[in-house]
């Protein structure tokens, strides 16, 4: 029986979304109402005549709908993926959404070094298992504060000695008085797609990741 349903495409809400619609739109994805406007959360579309529905979501939880199916295909951003190392399929680096994951800090504490073996620290950041990694491969006790946002007050109210949170252009931290003391990775968002999915719907996912990669090419030799 072959799926009857409209392929599921996950988005990202928030800054990566305004860079997503090109690409989509370049590829013939055309959602049938304002995505970045409308406060529905699942908007039917299509692409090249052929019914699709995207979902606008959290992009942490990108990575939840595609590996549960609930979603076909995403649009997931590499720090999600490093973070929670969802079972899916990432044919596409997308090449938007760039910035990277960094270890940050006071600048007093940034400037009088790097934490030192044994000792203890605490860390505000959404990337539990990255931090807890990274300072467990640098022998540093770390203890995790987890976050939802906006990691770089924790610092300034006296929560923690450091952070580990997306740097983009850098202005945040700067209006926070923090400073980077490493980057961890480069960040970019990924198309991602649910292996069942494309195992089951091939036919209809391939082309749409050939087109989107031909997109991304266009975009980047213009
Ligand atoms: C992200 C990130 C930083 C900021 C970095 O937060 O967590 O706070 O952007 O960007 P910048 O280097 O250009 O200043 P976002 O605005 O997405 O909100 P959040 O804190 O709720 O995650």
């Amino acid at each position: 029986m072959p799926d009857t349903r409209p392929l599921t495409i996950a988005l990202s809400k928030g800054r990566i979304l305004e860079q997503t619609l090109p690409l989509l739109e370049a590829a013939g994805l055309t959602p049938y109402e304002d995505v970045q406007k409308t406060r529905k959360l699942m908007v039917d579309g299509d692409v090249d005549g052929r019914a699709v529905r995207f979902l606008i979501i959290r992009a942490a939880d990108v990575c939840t709908y595609v590996e549960q199916g609930a979603a076909d295909i995403g649009v997931a951003g590499r720090d999600s993926l490093l973070e929670y190392q969802p079972h899916v399929f990432e044919p596409l680096d997308l090449g938007i959404g760039r910035c990277r994951l960094c270890v940050c800090g006071p600048k007093e504490l940034v400037e009088a070094g790097p934490p030192e073996r044994g000792s203890r620290i605490r860390v505000a950041t959404k990337y539990d298992h990255l931090a807890a990694d990274y300072f467990l491969s640098q022998g540093v006790q770390a203890e995790i504060i987890h976050l939802y946002g906006s990691m770089e007050l924790a610092p300034l109210v006296g929560m923690a000695e450091r952070i580990v949170d997306l740097v983009e252009t850098g202005s945040t931290l700067r209006a926070n008085g923090l400073v980077e003391e490493l980057t961890l990775c480069d960040i970019s968002s990924r198309l991602i797609v649910n292996p069942a999915s494309f195992a089951t719907r091939k036919a209809q996912i391939q082309p749409i990741i050939e087109k989107l990669r031909s997109a991304v090419e266009v975009r980047d030799k213009g």
